[in-house]
């Protein structure tokens, strides 16, 4: 399976260091509660680590939505029809894609992802498995506005979003990014999207914290970046995972907690850590059926159809371009 994202569209400077990774790490770092911003896991050992979490026995999102993709087949086709252009935002799963493509008969894939490498990789292995489907990938961000093909400028969109990467985001962005979304797929377009559900915190903090350690892995990666990329001096044997479930947001939050007082550095700048104190480093918002549909709805999408795995663990919404009205 390919890796998941690297980022290759970051910068670098002179030492080969990224000046956004610096920016965000010294702003993160002198913050009350210290926090990084998620995206600088996915070095390629964090793709890595990341690949192996979605295998661990206790993370059931991506077998959960898989299991729905895969057995909700002839309700996709007779709800979203064939003839349309798939966007996938933040394409990468090389399972999941598939899956949909199969069912619905689709006029055109549009895969975008921020990482070239990637996104060349991933369309061409769907172009394998679809000969005849014509596959126009776009490099960009898509949390900001991006320009679709003209080669699709005319085809009906579906927008398909898999994995709770929406959960990932606080409501303020996540609203945002789905107003773009639907601003970049026009009038009458469709939005498939999976999120997580609210759960019984045990299983959700087992899912975030795997007996293997591949979690804590990949959140101790991001302070070992820091220390190779730039100039950290992070004592990482005192740093322990932890990922616990915050009820007021809903969302499993994962930190890198002190076990100890220390002191560090990081490009120059000393940084302190009490023990017990923790870097915020993920989030990872839940959702009830109302939730959901109350941030699809603020998005401008409206909920049509609503499908959850045998063990009602993880949902899957398809959602319409809403023409937005004034009055009830
Ligand atoms: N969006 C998925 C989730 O929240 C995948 C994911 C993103 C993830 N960042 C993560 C999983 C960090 C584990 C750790 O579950």
């Amino acid at each position: 399976m390919a890796a998941a994202k690297a980022l290759t569209l970051v910068e670098v400077d002179r030492d080969g260091v990224s000046p956004a990774f610096r920016a965000d790490v010294l702003k993160g770092l002198s913050e009350p509660q210290k926090a990084v911003p998620a995206r600088w896991f996915y070095d390629e050992a964090g793709s890595r680590l990341f690949e192996d979490i979605t295998q661990r026995p206790e993370y059931y999102p991506t077998r959960a939505e898989t299991e729905i993709l895969t057995d909700r087949c002839a309700e996709f086709r007779e709800l979203i029809g064939p003839g349309r252009a798939v966007v996938e935002f933040g394409s990468g799963s090389s399972v999941k894609t598939p899956l949909l493509l199969g069912c619905i008969d689709p006029a055109a894939y549009v895969p975008l992802d921020i990482s070239g490498d990637f996104l060349r990789a991933s369309a061409e292995s769907l172009a394998d498995k679809f000969p005849g489907l014509p596959v126009h990938p776009v490099e960009a961000d898509f949390m900001r506005d991006v320009a679709l093909p003209e080669a699709v400028a005319n085809l009906p969109k579906l927008g398909f979003f898999p994995g709770s990467t929406i959960g990932n985001m606080v409501a303020r962005t996540a609203v945002d990014l789905l107003r773009t979304m639907r601003a970049t797929l026009g009038e009458g377009s469709q939005l498939l999207i999976g999120m997580d559900l609210i759960k019984d915190p045990g299983v959700l903090e087992a899912a975030y914290d795997d007996a293997a350690g591949v979690t804590a892995a990949f959140n101790l990666n991001l302070a070992r970046r820091i220390n190779t990329e730039l100039g950290g001096t992070i004592p990482l044997e005192s740093l322990r995972h932890v990922a616990r479930w915050n009820d007021d947001f809903a969302r499993i939050e994962m930190h890198l907690e002190a076990t100890r007082g220390f002191a560090f550095e990081v490009a120059g700048r000393r940084f302190e850590m009490a023990a017990g104190e923790t870097i915020h480093t993920e989030n990872s918002h839940k959702f009830s059926r109302r939730s959901s549909f109350t941030l699809l709805l603020a998005g401008g999408w409206t909920p049509r159809c609503r499908w959850l795995d045998t063990r009602e663990r993880f949902s899957l919404i398809l959602a319409d371009a809403t023409v937005p009205r004034s009055a009830p």
